[in-house]
């Protein structure tokens, strides 16, 4: 499928200043407990937008690449989306980066790294549940990033709690200003529509007869008090009732607040039903930042001798120089070529196809002849991309997740964590003649993100740490499957693992007394491996000046 109104922005973005064509960048993620809806109002923002033409496009282009794929025989089985990919769409003079995050809670380590990438996120809850346990951890990275909070309450076609108790929870739970932008006028069969705060006007919603085939365009907004037609007895005044009381009890929205954290911009609607939708779109135009100007540092080229210290520096999303990160590297989608292909963030720039691209830390000079960008439903070769955009990058391995990449090789980003996983196990191969073909496929694995690798100090056993139990699945079908490694996971006495830092001299006697324990990741960072959560906090007591860290800042 291709787009023509997608592909003709190339000629009309030449027009426009490196600072204007960031300023029109919206890169976004949805956030979901699973089953809220995140799939459908993808599609359905897609829809919005104009990048689709039809609903189901979206889980048939995933059907599609399974077929193409069947690295992903998990994936299908279970029905679930491991792989996060971007999809790009330009609407209303803006440009829409939808960073697509896999749902399952098995796979949020994932989820969190694509959340470095996004300036702003849609949290999704469904009307009848509220906050759910997955949105909670899912919200509390965006707090730890400063990510602003646009809220879309969701199923709004089916009965809902209250909508006063869902905002309470959002201000109880998360401690944020709930700012209701609509307010719906009840919920399920008995949905008639919704009233914007401030202005009166009344969005109403338009139920599918039964038997029709499609749902019915939604009539036209119109000012509440002249709306009658779409209530029944008394609705009316008890939803302009509501309406006073809510503009009364909740704070009005104010953007700066959105934008430091403190506030949520709420919507409501139904997906499958498309409704909400264009508000919520124009809502993410509106008020979504644009990439932000971002902190970090200058260091000499790798091989330079007695480099001075690294330079704190600020990158201006409308700087000349091309600069960003890798969130995150999809490989062998093609089983017969060992394609990687890194997800390249932009933080500043204009990326031109063909462009050399040097990697920070290692100084490698790349061509990127061949950049992929994610449009809709294609992958398309981008010409230009600015600040904001995403970009795939094929390449053989060279590209890890947490790269810094720029022009001078010199900008490094730091930041992309690490979450500590919370199983820990051995790994070993059958043939114990093919143990460095294992070494190399775990760590190929590890440096994609699909899961962490820690060699411990002594032995020569490898641990492998996910942060559910559905990674090691796809890691035993992955080593099979790619590198013809038959493989057997088996627990370790292992319960956690924390990152240790501090000054050299606490941190040598820690780790001379805990050598048993210790381990080095996949960048040779120092690990403690403990048996329960207890001797964490039983080392940590007697260790005062190590900090054990649940977290590692990759860069
Ligand atoms: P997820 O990606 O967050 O996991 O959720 P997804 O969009 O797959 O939606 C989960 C289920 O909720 C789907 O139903 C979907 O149709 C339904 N759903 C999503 N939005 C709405 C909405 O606004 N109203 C109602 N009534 N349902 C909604 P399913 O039966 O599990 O799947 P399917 O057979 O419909 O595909």
């Amino acid at each position: 499928m291709t787009f023509p109104a997608v592909r003709a922005i190339g000629a009309a973005m030449s027009k426009r200043t490196l600072p204007e064509e960031a300023a029109r960048r919206r890169t976004f993620a949805i956030i979901a407990h699973p089953d809220a809806g995140k799939t459908t109002l993808t599609e359905h923002i897609l829809l919005a937008g104009g990048a689709i033409r039809a609903a189901g496009a979206v889980r048939a282009r995933g059907e599609n690449r399974r077929t193409r794929s069947d690295w992903m025989k998990i994936e299908k089985e279970r029905g679930i989306s491991v792989s996060a990919s971007v999809m790009t769409f330009e609407h209303d003079d803006k440009m829409f980066n939808l960073l697509d995050t896999p749902g399952h809670e098995d796979f949020s380590e994932d989820t969190y790294r694509t959340l470095t990438a996004a300036d702003c996120a849609i949290m999704v809850l469904d009307a009848a549940k509220g906050i759910e346990p997955q949105t909670l951890k899912l919200f509390e990275v965006c707090r730890l990033r400063d990510i602003p909070i646009i809220t879309f309450i969701n199923k709004l076609d089916r009965e809902a709690q209250d909508p006063m108790a869902l905002l309470d929870e959002i201000a109880s739970r998360l401690q944020l200003d709930p700012s209701p932008i609509w307010w719906p006028a009840q919920s399920g069969n008995r949905l008639r529509g919704m009233v914007e705060m401030g202005t009166g006007r009344f969005q109403p919603y338009a139920r599918k007869e039964a038997g029709a085939a499609e749902d019915p365009d939604h009539p036209p907004a119109l000012p509440l008090s002249d709306a009658a037609e779409y209530f029944e007895q008394g609705e009316q005044e008890a939803l302009i009732e509501a309406a006073e009381l809510v503009e009364g009890g909740y704070k009005p929205f104010d953007v700066q607040a959105f934008l430091e954290g403190h506030m949520t911009p709420v919507l409501w609607g139904s997906a499958l039903r498309h409704f909400g939708i264009d508000e919520l779109l124009k809502a993410i135009g509106d008020w979504a930042p644009a990439p932000k100007v971002m902190k970090a540092k200058k260091e000499a080229p790798p091989e330079t001798r007695n480099a001075p210290e690294p330079e704190d520096i600020i990158v201006q999303p409308g700087a000349d120089e091309v600069t960003g990160f890798v969130f995150k590297v999809q490989a062998n989608m093609d089983p017969n070529h060992r394609d990687r292909i890194a997800m390249f963030r932009m933080a500043s720039g204009r990326f031109q196809r063909g462009m050399k691209l040097k990697v920070q830390n290692t100084g490698k000079a790349l061509s990127v002849n061949a950049p992929i960008m994610f449009f809709a439903s294609d992958r398309e070769l981008a010409d230009d991309a600015f600040a904001g955009d995403v970009i795939g990058i094929p390449n053989h391995g060279v590209l890890r997740v947490g790269d810094s990449l720029s022009e001078s090789g010199m900008v490094r980003f730091a930041g992309l964590p690490n979450f500590a996983p919370e199983i820990l196990q051995r790994v070993r191969v059958r043939d114990p003649l093919k143990a460095k073909h294992l070494k190399k496929a775990l760590e190929g694995l590890a440096e994609e993100g699909v899961t962490q690798l820690f060699r411990p100090e002594l032995g020569a056993d490898f641990i492998v740490g996910a942060v559910g139990q559905l990674q090691f699945e796809v890691m035993a079908d992955r080593l099979n499957s790619e590198y013809g490694l038959d493989s057997m996971f088996e627990p370790s006495p292992w319960a956690e693992a924390r990152w240790v830092s501090g000054e050299k001299a606490d941190l040598d006697d820690f780790m001379g007394k805990y050598r048993p324990q210790m381990a080095a990741d996949i960048d040779g960072a120092p690990v403690f491996l403990a048996k329960s959560s207890w001797e964490t906090g039983y080392v940590g007591e007697r260790f005062p000046k190590v900090a054990f860290s649940r977290t590692k800042e990759r860069g």
